[in-house]
């Protein structure tokens, strides 16, 4: 039995082989109407969500499978102390596979420890977003037509936003790829992310502050929300809440090529008037993601891809 919780836990081959099936997924929605007929996707959501959540059950059910679960902390049994330990020894009782998301760092490591079914980390606190990961790359893969050989702009909350420290860890496997990682100051990616670029070799990486500077190299520009929720104090937050806003004015600096990409909710770090720009393509990018997880679901249930 398989988990995911950190985009490190599949090779590249096996990234690639995912990618592959969704891609398929993508051109024949039909063929794959009833892989997981009989099976149930538990969605643990101990954390907001709108995309990561409705996502996976919208996969499940795309793949003829059945989905239960919570929304929020609150209207389960997390209200009256239970531990997600004892939470998960249930679960695996009534479903075959589970997502979950909690604002705790590790919550679904620890989950993974007590299940019996396969556990996909939905996101843990500031540390990993893995599946949002797939999705980023997909997004990639589909627009550039390759993972590598690619200059990629990350900007914003470097510190908290964890769908950039998944993206990291997932790219700098692939060969001649340079970050450009654009935050202020107290938003800079953590220590040991900066370690593992320091430490992997063929990647390189420049910290700026200036979006402006950074814009004309870039062949995909990464925006993220400045994560209010994990600020400790909402003084810091508000100032440093719009350190960067893309505007229309602003693309004129980036190349016609470039896409910009966000994980999502945007908040106001991309003007709405960049939506119409066909570089946008944060919508697209979460369409891929259910397309990704319908791939991963498939995966972790170990479901043939049918012929
Ligand atoms: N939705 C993404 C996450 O849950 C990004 C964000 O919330 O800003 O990490
Ligand atoms: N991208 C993402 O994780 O969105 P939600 O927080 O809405 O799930």
């Amino acid at each position: 039995m398989r988990h995911l919780l950190n985009p490190l836990d599949f090779k590249v081959d096996e990234i690639d082989h995912l990618l592959n099936l969704a891609h398929d997924i993508e051109e024949h929605r039909e063929k794959y109407a009833h892989v997981c007929a009989g099976k149930k996707l538990a969605t643990l959501f101990y954390e907001p969500s709108t995309r990561t959540r409705l996502s996976f059950e919208a996969a499940m059910l795309n793949l003829g499978g059945s989905i239960l679960g919570f929304s929020s902390a609150d209207s389960s049994s997390a209200a009256k102390g239970e531990s997600v330990a004892d939470t998960i020894r249930v679960i695996s009782c009534y479903a075959d596979i589970c997502a979950m998301r909690h604002p705790k760092e590790g919550a679904p490591l620890v989950a993974s420890q007590f299940s019996t079914i396969p556990v996909i980390n939905a996101g843990d606190g500031g540390h990993q977003h893995p599946t949002q990961t797939l999705t980023d790359l997909l997004t990639i893969k589909s627009l550039k037509g390759r993972l590598d050989n690619l200059t990629i702009g990350l900007c914003g909350d470097l510190k908290f936003g964890r769908t950039v420290h998944s993206l990291i860890n997932a790219l700098v496997r692939y060969s001649n790829i340079h970050f450009v990682l654009i935050s202020p100051q107290e938003l800079k990616i953590p220590e040991y992310v900066r370690e593992k670029l320091i430490n992997t070799q063929g990647v390189t990486f420049t910290e700026v502050s200036n979006l402006d500077e950074a814009l004309p190299q870039l062949d995909i520009l990464y925006m993220t929300r400045v994560q209010k929720e994990r600020f400790f104090n909402e003084e810091d937050y508000i100032r440093l809440k719009d350190s960067y806003i893309l505007t229309k004015e602003k693309m004129k600096l980036a190349k016609d090529d470039m896409y910009i990409l966000h994980p999502l909710p945007r908040v106001n770090e991309i003007s709405v008037e960049v939506d119409k720009d066909p570089r946008a393509a944060y919508f697209r990018q979460a369409q891929y993601g259910v397309y990704v997880r319908m791939a991963l679901i498939m995966t972790l249930l170990e479901v043939d891809k049918p012929c």
